[in-house]
């Protein structure tokens, strides 16, 4: 596969990035995880966006965000990309400069994207549900920021791994907060209820269509806290993400939620994803 690196084109296997550089020193960092869809990326305003508001938050300036867009289509074509799934993955960090805590001057921040055919998870996933774990949510108040500084996602996610379970939801003073890697949504009182948008989640691009698609399968949603006490009261429950899309999830903690089996919003909600979906590829197609 064809890698993009600080303005360089090459090999995967050739790109590399100095010891100095701050992503590895301090995790001074953020990225983003795009899906392609057909060969189309689906939602790339959106993720740009959200990479915007990353660089502003961190203060690192990039000279010309729009060109990422030409980027990630040339690696879509050099990779042979365009058709099928896939995804592409955008780092940025402030650079490489001898280790200071406080930013650097006149340093060049590292740009690295990258294109990859996208393997779909088991079709059971989805048939049937998957398995999450809850988990003590230890991250800091600014989880609204796509940091590269992932540490109690990758133990919480390894947590889940090791319970065989698929994700850990992040719980705080007995609310579900949101996934390792996804968000959480829960159908409580006839409401698609997930946590509010503010600094304790990311603000996922496919919990947003989510919210925007409960109008087409006609329930209201509502972005509330979602208490542990009712997911064991049995709460439809289902994760999105990017790479997670709609997942039902059907045990918590090894419980069974509900009846075992994915509920009828969470299949109503995968249709309009899916229908979604084939409607943006083809409208970017044309
Ligand atoms: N994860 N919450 C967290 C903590 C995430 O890391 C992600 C995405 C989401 C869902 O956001 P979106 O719908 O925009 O993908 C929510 C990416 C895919 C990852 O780390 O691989």
């Amino acid at each position: 596969m064809i890698v993009y690196l600080n303005g360089q084109y090459m090999p995967h296997e050739n790109a590399r990035v100095s010891v100095d550089d701050r992503g590895f020193l301090f995790a001074d960092g953020i990225y983003e995880v795009a899906r392609v869809y057909a060969g189309q990326i689906f939602e790339w305003e959106a993720h740009l966006a959200r990479l915007t508001n990353g660089l502003r938050a961190l203060q690192i300036e990039i000279a010309d965000t729009a060109a990422l867009e030409n980027i990630a289509d040339r690696l879509l074509n050099e990779n042979k990309l365009r058709s099928g799934d896939a995804t592409i993955y955008i780092q940025i960090t402030r650079g490489a400069a001898p280790r200071a805590h406080a930013f650097p001057a006149n340093v060049q921040p590292t740009i690295f994207v990258a294109s990859k055919p996208f393997k779909q998870h088991p079709a059971t996933y989805f048939t049937d549900g998957v398995g999450a774990i809850t988990y003590a949510d230890n991250r800091w108040a600014r989880c609204d920021i796509k940091s590269v500084s992932l540490l109690p996602n990758v133990l919480a996610n390894q947590a889940a791994h090791a319970a065989d379970a698929f994700e850990a939801i992040f719980v705080k003073d007995g609310v579900a907060i949101e996934g390792s890697h996804s968000n959480l949504f829960a159908v409580v009182n006839g409401a698609i209820t997930t946590y509010p948008s503010c600094n304790y989640i990311l603000s996922g691009i496919t919990r947003r269509i989510v919210l925007e698609l409960g109008k087409t399968i006609g329930l209201p949603v509502r972005e509330a806290p979602i208490l542990i006490e009712e997911i064991f009261a049995g709460a439809e429950l289902f994760l999105s993400g990017t790479t997670t899309e709609i997942m039902p999830v059907t045990t918590v903690d090894g419980r069974t939620i509900r009846d075992g089996k994915p509920g009828p919003v969470t299949k109503a909600m995968e249709k309009a994803f899916m229908e979604l979906i084939e409607r943006s590829a083809a409208s970017r197609a044309a």
